[in-house]
């Protein structure tokens, strides 16, 4: 081979070896610009939930004023701030087997409870769990509570073996239904409308009692609502039988909301209002919460427009885990279109609702060096196998930034109520005292629901929240109290204490 052969063959392997290094630099740099496109994503998010006790402290007063604004006058606030006509709560005394329905999200439960007669004495309890089916959610008022009434009398007859018996004797029944209801006495309600997916239209406007009663009648099950409940109103009746220092309660599950002891004269819009105990429970719904101050992202924004009731529940869709799920999923789909980190955008990821909360709560909490478990989910659920582990690291954060936002406003709304009764240290929501002024007195809020329940990580932060906002010298009177069951034993107990052979209720205040 002559000389210029040898330079000609030098020349073009040197080219081809520049040519390779372009391809490979540029796709370095194209991938490295795609990262940080990803890593752009995640720091817009994270400055969008941000909740620095500043912020949360706007949101307790904005919770307080709002209260007091849905207290004065109907419609005076998103806040319904609604009538429970449940004037004293359980004192320990009730006596006798009770049976309670509790409906309020993807499941149903029945429950037997019996009471021992003394505080804290439920001798024997026994609950089922029934999944809803699906369709039953936006048929029809008739179809979903046949479907109630229908497990509940098997239920009742398991019981008694089926006896003629445990049929023919009346029953009492307390109802834990968990959506906002005006209620018409302690006993009965109109629906106002439904939240967490349910769309029954004919039901709305109606009295729910009433469409429970007619069904468990066409089943030939002989018993009675005595006392008709929101879950938050349960959860407070089983922590105050548990513990006379619980005030309020909060739910935090599928849906969000709180209910407080509240004195008749503040309740400004019932002017007139006597209950022998001077007070009475307030379901605030609390999920219609809101306010300019509630750090709100673009993802927040497109959920509730695609959501069958827009500009409604706003708080709730920031907290509770029907949600959260689909905020994280919009989340990464918005990664995946923007910097294609999956290739083409996996169809999976636009389809609303396939991640729930506890998917992510399993990724929040996956605890092995290499992220296993959403390894997993990623290939199980949304059909992507193969994420790298930057991805998965990337992702987990995203779960951490939506979970810790929500379980921080929760915190928020508790310190709202406590400021709206005069139990935050600060003198109530005018002010004035100094803290050093004000007697503390031991408060217990007793909470349900599986994100706070079975969610460690959403736990803590929401404790950590609680105790920013209110200090250190306050914190340690405010009490937390996992009160499990509560929405549907409370509802028992309160159809104990209105039955027709009712003992005398408590105090409330
Ligand atoms: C409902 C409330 C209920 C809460 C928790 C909300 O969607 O409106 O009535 O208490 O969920 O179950």
């Amino acid at each position: 081979m002559g000389r210029v052969a040898v330079v000609g063959v030098a020349v073009a392997v040197a080219a081809t070896a520049c040519a390779v290094a372009a391809v490979v630099v540029g796709r370095r740099v194209r991938s490295r610009r795609k990262w940080r496109r990803v890593v752009g994503v995640l720091a817009e998010l994270e400055e969008g939930c941000e909740t620095t006790v500043g912020r949360l402290r706007q949101v307790v007063d904005a919770m307080a004023v709002e209260m007091h604004a849905g207290l004065a006058s109907e419609g005076g606030s998103k806040l319904k701030m609604l009538l429970t006509f449940v004037d004293g709560l359980p004192n320990g005394c009730e006596k006798g087997t009770y049976y309670a329905l509790d409906l309020g999200g993807t499941n149903f439960r029945v429950l037997r409870v019996q009471l021992g007669g003394q505080r804290s004495s439920i001798l024997e309890k026994e609950v089922e769990r029934i999944p809803i089916p699906q369709h039953l959610t936006s048929s029809t008022s008739e179809n979903l509570f046949d479907f109630i009434a229908s497990s509940l009398k098997e239920f009742v007859e398991r019981e008694g073996g089926g006896s003629e018996n445990s049929l023919n004797s009346r029953r009492e029944l307390g109802f834990t239904f968990s959506f906002p209801v005006k209620q018409t006495s302690v006993s009965s309600g109109i629906l106002i409308k439904w939240t967490k997916g349910f769309c029954i239209q004919d039901m709305v406007g109606r009295d729910v009692t009433e469409c429970l009663e007619q069904a468990m009648t066409r089943k030939g099950l002989n018993m009675q609502v005595a006392a008709l409940v929101n879950d938050t109103v349960g959860t407070l009746a089983l922590g105050h039988y548990h513990d006379p220092d619980t005030v309020a309660a909060v739910i935090i599950g599928t849906g969000t909301n709180a209910c407080y002891l509240e004195r008749t004269d503040a309740i400004i819009k019932c002017q007139g209002l006597l209950t022998t105990s001077g007070g009475m429970v307030v379901n605030m719904e609390w999920g219609n919460f809101w306010s300019s101050h509630l750090p709100r992202t673009s993802y927040d924004i497109d959920l509730d427009a695609d959501s069958p009731n827009p500009n409604d529940q706003g708080f709730e869709k920031m907290i509770s885990g029907m949600y959260l799920g689909d905020i994280v999923r919009r989340v990464i789909l918005r990664m995946s279109q923007e910097a294609d980190i999956f290739g083409t955008v996996p169809s999976r990821l636009s389809m609303p609702f396939i991640l729930s909360s506890y998917l992510i709560a399993a990724m929040l909490e996956d605890d092995s060096p290499e992220l296993k478990e959403v390894a997993r989910i990623f290939k199980d659920i949304l059909e992507i196998p193969d994420v790298p582990l930057k991805v998965r690291k990337l992702v987990v954060k995203v779960c951490d930034v939506v979970i810790r936002r929500a379980a921080r406003l929760a915190a928020a709304g508790i310190v709202g109520i406590l400021k709206k009764i005069g139990r935050d240290g600060s003198g109530g929501i005018t002010g004035g005292r100094s803290r050093s002024d004000v007697k503390m007195r031991r408060t217990v809020v007793a909470i349900e629901g599986g994100l706070y329940t079975s969610y460690t990580m959403f736990r803590e932060y929401l404790h950590e929240a609680l105790n920013e906002i209110l200090g250190e010298d306050i914190a340690p009177y405010v009490i937390l109290k996992d009160t499990q069951d509560g929405s549907g034993i409370g509802a028992a107990l309160l159809a104990v204490a209105h039955s027709s052979n009712s003992v005398d209720s408590v105090q409330l205040l």
